[in-house]
Protein backbone atom coordinates (compact mmCIF):
# COMPACT_ATOMS: atom_id res chain seq x y z
CA UNK A 1 0.00 0.00 0.00
CA UNK A 2 1.58 3.75 -1.02
CA UNK A 3 1.13 6.41 1.99
CA UNK A 4 -0.83 8.70 1.56
CA UNK A 5 0.56 12.52 0.85
CA UNK A 6 2.31 14.13 3.41
CA UNK A 7 0.22 17.50 4.93
CA UNK A 8 1.69 20.53 6.61
CA UNK A 9 -0.80 22.24 8.66
CA UNK A 10 -1.01 26.13 9.18
CA UNK A 11 -3.99 27.02 11.68
CA UNK A 12 -4.49 30.05 13.74
CA UNK A 13 -6.61 33.17 14.04
CA UNK A 14 -7.67 35.40 11.66
CA UNK A 15 -4.71 38.00 9.88
CA UNK A 16 -1.66 35.55 11.96
CA UNK A 17 0.13 35.62 7.96
CA UNK A 18 -1.28 31.55 7.54
CA UNK A 19 -2.49 32.80 3.62
CA UNK A 20 0.95 34.01 2.80
CA UNK A 21 2.82 32.06 4.47
CA UNK A 22 0.79 28.89 3.58
CA UNK A 23 1.32 30.18 -0.09
CA UNK A 24 4.97 30.59 0.30
CA UNK A 25 5.33 27.26 1.79
CA UNK A 26 3.43 25.67 -1.43
CA UNK A 27 5.53 27.25 -3.56
CA UNK A 28 9.05 26.27 -1.69
CA UNK A 29 8.12 22.98 -1.35
CA UNK A 30 6.00 22.22 -4.95
CA UNK A 31 3.15 21.13 -2.58
CA UNK A 32 -0.48 21.79 -3.48
CA UNK A 33 -1.98 24.71 -1.17
CA UNK A 34 -5.72 24.11 0.67
CA UNK A 35 -7.31 27.21 1.55
CA UNK A 36 -9.92 26.08 3.74
CA UNK A 37 -11.33 29.57 4.78
CA UNK A 38 -12.20 30.25 1.44
CA UNK A 39 -14.25 27.71 1.51
CA UNK A 40 -16.66 28.32 4.21
CA UNK A 41 -16.41 31.83 2.36
CA UNK A 42 -17.71 30.62 -1.05
CA UNK A 43 -20.20 28.88 0.99
CA UNK A 44 -21.37 31.83 2.60
CA UNK A 45 -21.73 33.07 -1.07
CA UNK A 46 -23.75 30.49 -2.17
CA UNK A 47 -26.00 30.36 0.42
CA UNK A 48 -26.51 34.45 0.37
CA UNK A 49 -27.74 33.60 -3.26
CA UNK A 50 -30.18 30.67 -2.76
CA UNK A 51 -31.29 32.55 0.63
CA UNK A 52 -30.12 30.02 3.36
CA UNK A 53 -29.22 31.40 6.64
CA UNK A 54 -27.81 29.47 9.87
CA UNK A 55 -31.37 28.50 10.94
CA UNK A 56 -31.39 25.96 7.53
CA UNK A 57 -28.46 23.82 8.88
CA UNK A 58 -29.10 20.81 7.11
CA UNK A 59 -29.75 22.24 3.67
CA UNK A 60 -26.10 24.51 4.50
CA UNK A 61 -24.70 21.29 4.76
CA UNK A 62 -26.21 19.67 1.44
CA UNK A 63 -24.57 22.73 -0.33
CA UNK A 64 -21.52 22.63 1.25
CA UNK A 65 -21.29 19.04 0.19
CA UNK A 66 -22.63 19.59 -3.47
CA UNK A 67 -20.87 23.08 -4.49
CA UNK A 68 -18.45 22.70 -6.78
CA UNK A 69 -15.05 24.67 -6.17
CA UNK A 70 -12.19 24.70 -7.88
CA UNK A 71 -8.74 26.98 -7.16
CA UNK A 72 -7.39 27.57 -10.48
CA UNK A 73 -3.48 29.73 -10.33
CA UNK A 74 -3.52 32.55 -12.29
CA UNK A 75 -1.26 34.46 -14.51
CA UNK A 76 -0.45 36.75 -11.68
CA UNK A 77 0.46 34.25 -9.34
CA UNK A 78 -2.91 34.86 -7.52
CA UNK A 79 -5.18 32.03 -7.06
CA UNK A 80 -8.64 32.32 -8.50
CA UNK A 81 -11.69 30.68 -6.80
CA UNK A 82 -14.42 29.36 -8.80
CA UNK A 83 -17.79 28.35 -7.70
CA UNK A 84 -19.59 26.38 -10.26
CA UNK A 85 -17.58 27.63 -12.77
CA UNK A 86 -17.84 31.30 -11.92
CA UNK A 87 -15.06 33.32 -10.51
CA UNK A 88 -16.24 34.68 -6.67
CA UNK A 89 -12.20 35.45 -5.50
CA UNK A 90 -13.54 39.29 -5.49
CA UNK A 91 -16.56 38.68 -3.41
CA UNK A 92 -15.38 36.01 -0.68
CA UNK A 93 -12.53 38.51 0.28
CA UNK A 94 -14.75 41.19 1.95
CA UNK A 95 -15.03 41.39 5.19
CA UNK A 96 -18.89 40.72 5.69
CA UNK A 97 -18.69 37.68 3.67
CA UNK A 98 -15.38 36.57 6.27
CA UNK A 99 -17.80 37.22 9.03
CA UNK A 100 -21.13 35.37 7.50
CA UNK A 101 -18.22 32.64 6.72
CA UNK A 102 -17.16 32.44 10.62
CA UNK A 103 -21.41 32.17 11.27
CA UNK A 104 -22.06 29.31 8.93
CA UNK A 105 -18.40 27.53 10.37
CA UNK A 106 -19.85 26.97 13.52
CA UNK A 107 -22.63 24.83 12.47
CA UNK A 108 -21.45 21.02 12.83
CA UNK A 109 -23.51 19.81 9.29
CA UNK A 110 -21.92 22.51 6.95
CA UNK A 111 -18.45 21.45 8.71
CA UNK A 112 -18.94 17.91 8.32
CA UNK A 113 -20.26 18.70 4.28
CA UNK A 114 -16.72 20.53 3.71
CA UNK A 115 -14.89 17.91 4.63
CA UNK A 116 -14.74 15.61 1.55
CA UNK A 117 -13.82 18.36 -0.56
CA UNK A 118 -10.98 18.91 2.20
CA UNK A 119 -9.74 15.26 2.27
CA UNK A 120 -9.68 14.98 -2.07
CA UNK A 121 -7.18 17.64 -2.05
CA UNK A 122 -4.90 15.71 -0.70
CA UNK A 123 -2.71 14.52 -3.13
CA UNK A 124 1.40 14.14 -3.87
CA UNK A 125 3.75 15.38 -3.99
CA UNK A 126 2.22 16.80 -0.64
CA UNK A 127 -0.29 19.63 0.79
CA UNK A 128 -0.10 22.48 2.66
CA UNK A 129 -3.30 22.96 4.34
CA UNK A 130 -4.21 26.33 5.95
CA UNK A 131 -7.40 26.88 8.24
CA UNK A 132 -8.56 26.52 12.07
CA UNK A 133 -8.89 22.98 12.12
CA UNK A 134 -6.65 21.26 9.66
CA UNK A 135 -4.40 19.85 12.36
CA UNK A 136 -6.78 18.81 15.35
CA UNK A 137 -9.74 17.08 12.65
CA UNK A 138 -9.08 17.32 9.17
CA UNK A 139 -5.68 15.93 8.61
CA UNK A 140 -4.55 15.36 12.23
CA UNK A 141 -2.14 12.79 10.88
CA UNK A 142 -0.02 15.88 9.44
CA UNK A 143 3.69 15.15 9.27
CA UNK A 144 4.54 18.78 11.11
CA UNK A 145 1.47 20.97 12.38
CA UNK A 146 2.04 24.57 13.38
CA UNK A 147 -0.41 27.08 15.04
CA UNK A 148 0.92 30.49 13.89
CA UNK A 149 -0.44 33.25 15.73
CA UNK A 150 0.03 37.53 16.52
CA UNK A 151 -1.67 39.76 19.13
CA UNK A 152 -5.04 41.13 17.34
CA UNK A 153 -3.99 44.45 17.29
CA UNK A 154 -0.99 43.10 14.82
CA UNK A 155 -3.30 41.29 12.86
CA UNK A 156 -6.40 44.06 12.34
CA UNK A 157 -3.02 46.53 11.82
CA UNK A 158 -2.25 44.11 9.09
CA UNK A 159 -5.74 43.41 7.06
CA UNK A 160 -5.82 47.48 7.60
CA UNK A 161 -3.06 47.45 5.24
CA UNK A 162 -4.18 44.94 2.68
CA UNK A 163 -7.12 46.45 2.29
CA UNK A 164 -5.94 50.30 2.24
CA UNK A 165 -4.05 48.91 -0.57
CA UNK A 166 -6.78 47.50 -2.30
CA UNK A 167 -8.60 50.87 -2.19
CA UNK A 168 -10.62 50.17 0.83
CA UNK A 169 -11.51 52.10 3.35
CA UNK A 170 -11.85 50.81 6.55
CA UNK A 171 -11.87 51.91 10.09
CA UNK A 172 -9.10 50.67 12.22
CA UNK A 173 -10.56 50.17 15.82
CA UNK A 174 -13.76 48.98 13.86
CA UNK A 175 -11.28 46.37 12.33
CA UNK A 176 -9.98 44.97 15.82
CA UNK A 177 -12.83 44.66 17.13
CA UNK A 178 -14.20 42.41 14.50
CA UNK A 179 -11.31 40.19 14.96
CA UNK A 180 -12.04 39.56 18.32
CA UNK A 181 -15.09 38.85 17.46
CA UNK A 182 -14.49 36.49 15.14
CA UNK A 183 -11.82 34.64 17.20
CA UNK A 184 -14.29 34.52 20.16
CA UNK A 185 -16.92 32.70 17.86
CA UNK A 186 -14.39 30.67 16.54
CA UNK A 187 -12.43 29.64 19.60
CA UNK A 188 -16.00 29.40 21.71
CA UNK A 189 -18.09 27.29 19.07
CA UNK A 190 -18.95 23.38 20.33
CA UNK A 191 -17.35 21.83 16.84
CA UNK A 192 -13.98 21.91 16.17
CA UNK A 193 -13.19 25.27 18.18
CA UNK A 194 -9.96 27.11 17.12
CA UNK A 195 -7.27 25.81 19.23
CA UNK A 196 -3.70 24.55 18.81
CA UNK A 197 -3.24 20.58 18.11
CA UNK A 198 -1.73 18.95 21.01
CA UNK A 199 1.43 18.33 19.12
CA UNK A 200 1.28 21.26 16.73
CA UNK A 201 4.31 23.56 16.99
CA UNK A 202 2.92 27.44 18.38
CA UNK A 203 4.86 30.28 16.42
CA UNK A 204 3.78 33.73 17.37
CA UNK A 205 4.11 36.12 14.00
CA UNK A 206 3.78 39.68 16.08
CA UNK A 207 7.45 40.31 15.59
CA UNK A 208 8.56 38.09 12.72
CA UNK A 209 8.92 38.98 9.08
CA UNK A 210 7.06 36.47 6.64
CA UNK A 211 10.81 34.86 5.67
CA UNK A 212 11.42 34.25 9.21
CA UNK A 213 8.39 32.56 9.84
CA UNK A 214 8.73 30.69 6.42
CA UNK A 215 12.53 29.38 7.49
CA UNK A 216 11.58 28.42 11.55
CA UNK A 217 8.73 26.05 9.26
CA UNK A 218 10.93 24.96 6.75
CA UNK A 219 13.43 23.76 9.63
CA UNK A 220 10.83 22.19 11.74
CA UNK A 221 10.02 20.40 8.36
CA UNK A 222 13.43 19.29 8.32
CA UNK A 223 13.55 18.17 11.82
CA UNK A 224 10.08 15.97 11.24
CA UNK A 225 11.99 13.85 8.35
CA UNK A 226 9.37 15.13 6.38
CA UNK A 227 11.60 16.69 3.49
CA UNK A 228 15.01 14.75 2.65
CA UNK A 229 17.31 17.91 2.78
O1 LIG B 1 -9.35 32.09 7.06
P1 LIG B 1 -10.54 32.90 6.67
O2 LIG B 1 -10.61 34.25 7.31
O3 LIG B 1 -10.69 32.97 5.18
O4 LIG B 1 -11.79 32.05 7.20
C1 LIG B 1 -13.09 32.59 7.24
C2 LIG B 1 -13.85 31.93 8.40
O5 LIG B 1 -14.06 30.56 8.08
C3 LIG B 1 -13.12 31.93 9.74
O6 LIG B 1 -13.40 33.07 10.54
C4 LIG B 1 -13.62 30.68 10.41
O7 LIG B 1 -14.81 30.91 11.11
C5 LIG B 1 -13.97 29.77 9.26
N1 LIG B 1 -13.01 28.69 9.09
C6 LIG B 1 -13.16 27.57 9.87
N2 LIG B 1 -12.34 26.50 9.70
C7 LIG B 1 -11.37 26.53 8.77
C8 LIG B 1 -11.17 27.69 7.99
C9 LIG B 1 -12.00 28.77 8.18
O8 LIG B 1 -14.02 27.53 10.74
N3 LIG B 1 -10.60 25.46 8.62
Amino acid sequence: MTSPAPVLTIDGPSGAGKGTVSQRLSEKLQWHYLDSGALYRVLAVAAGRVGLGVEHESQLGQLAASMQVEFRPNRDDLVRVLLDGEDVSGLIRTEACGNKASELAALPQVRSGLLDLQHRMRTLPGLVADGRDMGTVVFPDAVVKIFLTASPEIRAQRRHKQLMEKGLDVNLPRLISEIRERDLRDAGRAVSPLRPAEDAFQLDSSCLDIGAVVDQIMRRLREGHALKS
